[in-house]
């Protein structure tokens, strides 16, 4: 049966890897039906919002979406995005690949980042000139969930270790809430796991990258952590994510618009591409999946590469070296 992808380039680079990976994709002569979808600044200059109802519907009721980036205008647009597809996890790997200068090659982990909560409950007042206001969201359901998804990841993905990272030590009823959740979960289906206060596993995550397999956390706390990963293992341009719901999906690199160098055509299309290798898991095409990754890694190994791998090769050089190594 005909899968139905809503594709989403936004803005920036967004418009130039997000080609790429539909390129990646119809190379492998899977079942597919791409439609486009309009989001964005640009968006939001020519019809005044910057995600339209026809977008959220098209993602709502697509079987997959595949998002580039946004730029000003990204809490307007992916937040709602990750709502349309009902998203509670974002799963988010980074790893170091051969070839690439990585600040620590040995890296190899992937985050698995609470959704829907946390300060990214949009839940922020003026109280008065002065004052402002932010409530942090912590529901048991929803850190349940999230601990449920990541221990069984973790087991599905062959990862030994699992940290849940909090800061329960200071926020003691919303951390509190959210660690006893996966102490809960844990001792229900016999897992094990080590806790970690967010900053000092700032600190160890740069150090000693290996110490980690599956990394359970709150939403901001999964947010920062995915990019300071992404710094360990050489750049935004290589980390892939989903954004996963019970029935529905959207895939979009962590990345965003990154205007300095938009419209260039040399922005690193691999996280992009990665995420559609993830697309094609959740999907059920694993082959395709595995290879998509292998022929990213051969690109990544022997070129050619993206500037900010060192290389001069433009957007689409390294698209065209992905297809022929699939
Ligand atoms: P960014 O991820 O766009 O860029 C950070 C740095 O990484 C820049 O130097 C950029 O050139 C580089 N970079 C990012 N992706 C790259 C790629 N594929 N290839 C080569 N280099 C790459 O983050 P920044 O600069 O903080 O934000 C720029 C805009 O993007 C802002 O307007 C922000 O709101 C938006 N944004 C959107 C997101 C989304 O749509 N999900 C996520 C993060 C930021
Ligand atoms: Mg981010």
């Amino acid at each position: 049966m005909t899968d139905t992808i809503a594709v989403i380039p936004g803005d920036g680079i967004g418009g130039e890897v997000l080609p790429a990976a539909v390129e990646v994709l119809e190379a492998l002569d899977l079942d597919l039906e791409f439609v486009e979808g309009e989001a964005g600044d640009h968006v939001k200059e020519e019809r005044g919002e910057a995600l339209p109802q026809e977008t959220y519907d098209l993602a709502a009721e697509a079987d997959a979406t595949l998002f580039g980036a946004a730029g000003e205008t990204a809490a307007d647009v992916i937040l709602p995005l990750r709502e349309a597809v009902d998203s509670f996890a974002n799963v988010r790997p980074a790893r170091a690949y051969p070839g690439v200068d990585a600040v620590k090659p040995e890296t190899d982990l992937v985050f698995v980042r609470e959704n829907t909560e946390g300060v990214y409950a949009g839940i922020e007042d003026d109280l008065t000139d002065d004052v402002t206001t932010l409530t942090r969201l912590i529901t048991e359901s929803a850190s349940r969930r999230i601990a449920e998804f990541g221990f069984e990841y973790a087991e599905e993905n062959g990862f030994e270790d699992v940290t849940v990272a909090h800061k329960a030590n200071v926020m003691q009823k919303t951390d509190g809430k959210f660690l006893a959740a996966c102490e809960a979960v844990a001792a229900e289906g016999g897992h094990e796991f080590d806790d970690a206060l967010m900053d000092a596993l700032a600190m160890h995550l740069i150090m000693h990258p290996e110490d980690y397999g599956v990394v359970i956390c709150p939403n901001l706390a999964g947010d920062m952590l995915s990019d300071l990963a992404a710094g360990l293992v050489g750049g935004l341009g290589l980390l892939p994510s989903a954004n996963v719901g019970p029935d529905n999906a959207l895939f979009e690199p962590v990345h965003g618009s990154a205007p300095d160098i938009a419209g260039e055509g040399v922005a690193n299309p691999s996280a992009m591409i990665l995420s559609a290798a993830l697309l094609c898991d959740h999907l059920g095409y694993d082959d395709s999946a595995a290879r998509v990754r292998a022929a990213v890694e051969t690109v990544l190994e022997d070129g050619p590469r993206t500037p900010d791998l060192g290389g001069d090769a433009g957007t689409e050089d390294v698209t065209r070296a992905v297809v022929d190594a699939l």
